[in-house]
């Protein structure tokens, strides 16, 4: 790490020494029922980068704040969800059609989440949960595309996400997905802003220490969308990356933007065999 790398993150770090500490060894069961694999061992890609376990990011919140989400009932993520449901089996646009009219149940959408972002070999492109219900919705609804990240668009992929809790995360990153997923991980390792920091140099190198009031994880995503109590609404994974960029006080990408599907998609293979948790709570 450079110099100037490492100075910063010593002065965000708050004495890593006095409270260091890893993941807890709780277990996460959704409801009594869904049984999540929350630690996993590294997918191959992975090596060499010194994480050989995969670890949820559920494993660094506070007791109170897992509690949450050990319940439907409690998980205030889920009542995005109902509204999502309502949307789906609503009809709009100049078709007159609801996703209901042509995919039934939500449950069909089953696996959906475990396997995007995903190469679409009609378009030609790596797409998003959120990308694909939006040519849904103008391709064949007639509708207007939902804007990236807002609350249509993220409680429609918190449905989606729920649909495949318990299910393992298992991307795919070669063939034609090859080249976005390198571009994502080019981002990764890019060290942005005055601080110059990379993804890594928090997610990678320093999880389990605290910085501010924060328990660093890696940075995983198989629990997105999740439900934020610091802002009670559901957050997008692009949303959050942006977050994470600005605090390195750098210019951010876009939600939706060519260059946050990429980093999607290589942030989501690290977790791939992990559960897919969304929607998940987080502090
Ligand atoms: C007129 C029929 C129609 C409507 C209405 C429709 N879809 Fe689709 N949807 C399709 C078809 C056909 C596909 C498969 C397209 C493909 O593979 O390129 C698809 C694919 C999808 C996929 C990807 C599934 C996968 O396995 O990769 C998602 C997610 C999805 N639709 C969500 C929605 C949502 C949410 C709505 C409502 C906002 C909706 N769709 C409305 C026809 C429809
Ligand atoms: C300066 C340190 C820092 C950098 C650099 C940083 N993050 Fe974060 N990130 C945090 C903190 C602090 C949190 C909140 C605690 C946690 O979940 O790790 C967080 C949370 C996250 C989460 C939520 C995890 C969850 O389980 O809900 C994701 C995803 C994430 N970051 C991805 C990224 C990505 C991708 C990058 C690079 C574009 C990045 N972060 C850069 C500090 C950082």
């Amino acid at each position: 790490m450079k110099l100037k790398a490492l100075t910063a993150m010593a002065a965000l770090l708050v004495a890593p020494a006095a409270f260091a500490g890893g993941a807890d060894d709780d277990t996460l069961v959704i409801n009594g029922e869904i049984e999540m694999t929350t630690k996993a061992d590294a997918p191959e890609h992975m090596e060499g980068t010194g994480i050989d376990q995969v670890i949820s990011g559920w494993h660094f919140r506070a007791d109170e704040t897992q509690q949450i989400q050990m319940d439907d009932f409690e998980n205030q993520g889920m009542i995005f969800v109902d509204q999502a449901i309502n949307t789906w089996n609503t009809a709009e646009g100049s078709a007159g059609q609801s996703c209901a009219d042509c995919h039934n149940d939500p449950e069909s959408m089953a696996g959906v989440t475990a396997t995007y972002p995903k190469w679409n070999e009609d378009a030609g492109e790596v797409r998003t949960v959120q990308m694909q219900v939006n040519d849904c919705r103008v391709n064949r609804m007639g509708a207007e595309p939902w804007p990236y990240d807002a609350a249509p668009a993220i409680n429609m992929e918190a449905l989606i996400a729920s649909q495949s809790r318990g299910m393992p995360v298992d991307v795919a990153i070669d063939g034609p997905a090859a080249e976005t997923w390198e571009q994502g991980k080019d981002i990764y390792y890019t060290r942005y802003g005055q601080l110059e920091l990379a993804c890594a140099s928090c997610h990678e190198e320093n999880y389990g220490n605290y910085i501010r009031a924060d328990h660093l994880s890696q940075g995983q995503i198989n629990g997105f969308p999740t439900y934020r109590l610091k802002n009670a609404k559901l957050n997008g994974a692009h949303s959050r990356f942006k977050g994470c960029v600005r605090d390195t006080r750098a210019e951010t990408f876009a939600t939706g933007s060519p260059e946050f599907v990429a980093l999607e998609l290589y942030v989501k293979s690290r977790g791939n065999g992990l559960s897919v948790e969304g929607p998940s709570v987080r502090n």
